[in-house]
């Protein structure tokens, strides 16, 4: 007969967090059925389990003498922050699971989240700029922190977005720490002296809107990019991998009979993985700096003129001139800003993907490969498009749908509305994001959000 006492009880993030030592050792998970019985969870099973973000709040049960091989889990990201001696971002662990931190945040008092995000603005008002270069360990934290911010923030406006909630105190101060937010980051970056010089003439002319779109999408970009690293690590590429016959490969198949993507490697070149943790930080300067060619028209961009894609379409080979100019981002960083309108060569994109790597220089008649994490495979023509700038494709429109300050319509959109209509005018009518990133990016977005869809 079972004995109860021989279980121990460990949540999500602590099978999250031990996926490899409970596979390795094939230590058996357990979980109780509705009629409360124990019954195992399959090993094949596992990563599917650690994939689904609704069992976040389950229980699972290891057998006592497992215990010691495992690390449990039972304080949030803060609890343990707050136990650090040093305060320096570089200490803050990275392991914690996007989404427990996040679900921290929903179920904070307004005062809390508030000291929380003082806290965050006060790890970054404490970083050393003078040292020279910021180690990898600290990019990552430095996203992380930003993520964390992001995620108050859209905590507390989505939920003022709900009927009856209306704490015009407490937005005013999530806005005011977001702003903080920013412009400490850019502090941090403050010895990029010629990109401050085209910050502050953007400033100048710009009435805020084109300032507050780009910050948007910095804090939405890193954000996006630290979850997209985070995946990684919680078996999610395996729900990918045997989801993508069924619901991706059709769109693949259809666009680009060419490459003939059986699999997530022939989307992928070399498959799916984490950006390196040395570039993310310059892929979210560049992110945050892919409009800032709309400097020359600022009056158009930001006024109720007549559209004009002949004006329009300028700005993205203008923001990588400017970007060039700097000399204080590589090529790769700059040409994210470029291609941020490609939408995998579709007519409504500028296509200057082609006038960058011409045809003729490229040594592969036909692409093999839809993405690459590598730019020279644009240049020899193996690929159609850059991984961190189909990423940035998906979060620029999505912030571009649901910003308020559009003058060209009435409206802005709700954030289910935002993505109906990139599912449905982005990837089923016409194939412009990519359906793989733009399902990723749902994610983040629902996780990141109260709402339910
Ligand atoms: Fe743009
Ligand atoms: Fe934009």
């Amino acid at each position: 007969m079972m004995k109860e006492n021989i279980y121990t009880e460990i949540n999500f993030e602590t099978l999250q967090n031990n996926l490899n030592e409970i596979l390795i050792n094939a230590i058996p998970v357990w979980r109780k059925n509705k009629s409360g019985k124990l019954v195992i969870i399959p090993v094949n099973m596992l990563e599917q389990y650690i994939g689904n973000s609704n069992l976040s709040e389950s229980v699972f049960y290891i057998e006592e003498k497992w215990k010691d091989r495992i690390k449990i889990e039972d304080k949030n990201i803060l609890q343990r922050r707050e136990s650090k001696k040093d305060p320096g971002i570089a200490n803050i662990p990275n392991e914690d699971s996007y989404l427990v931190k996040r679900k921290s945040f929903i179920n904070m008092s307004t005062v809390e989240r508030e000291n929380n995000y003082e806290e965050i603005i006060d790890l970054l008002k404490n970083i050393d700029t003078t040292s020279s270069e910021l180690s990898s360990e600290r990019v990552t934290s430095l996203i992380e922190i930003i993520a964390e911010g992001y995620a108050i923030s859209k905590t507390s406006f989505d939920e003022i977005s709900q009927e009856g909630v209306n704490d015009t105190n407490h937005v005013q101060k999530v806005a005011k720490y977001t702003t903080e937010l920013v412009e400490n980051v850019l502090r941090i970056i403050e010895n990029k002296k010629n990109t401050n010089i085209f910050m502050h003439e953007l400033h100048e002319k710009s009435s805020g809107s084109t300032v507050d779109h780009m910050n948007n999408v910095f804090l939405i970009y890193s954000s996006f990019l630290y979850y997209y690293n985070s995946i990684f690590k919680v078996g999610r590429i395996a729900r990918i991998r045997s989801e993508f016959k069924s619901k991706y490969k059709k769109y693949y198949n259809i666009n680009f009979p060419e490459i003939n993507a059986e699999t997530l490697e022939n989307v992928f070149k070399g498959g799916m993985s984490e950006i390196p943790e040395e570039n993310l930080l310059d892929l979210s300067l560049g992110a945050f700096l892919h409009d800032i060619g709309k400097i020359d028209n600022i009056n158009y961009f930001e006024g109720e003129e007549e559209y004009n894609r002949k004006i329009i379409m300028k700005h993205a080979p203008m923001s990588y001139n400017i970007i060039i100019k700097t000399r204080e981002f590589t090529s790769d960083v700059a040409l994210l800003s470029a291609l941020h309108h490609e939408y995998y060569g579709n007519s409504a994109g500028y296509g200057l993907t082609k006038i960058i790597f011409p045809e003729k220089n490229k040594k592969f008649s036909a692409p093999r490969y839809c993405m690459s994490y590598n730019i020279g495979d644009l240049k020899s023509g193996l690929a159609i498009a850059y991984v961190p700038a189909k990423i940035l494709e998906v979060v620029d429109v999505f912030s571009a749908l649901i910003d308020k300050k559009r003058k060209y319509r009435p409206k802005e959109f709700t954030v289910e509305h935002a993505l109906e209509i990139m599912q449905k005018d982005f990837i089923e009518d016409q194939f412009k994001l990519d359906p793989i990133l733009f399902n990723i990016f749902v994610e983040f977005v629902t996780n990141h959000s109260i709402i339910d869809f």
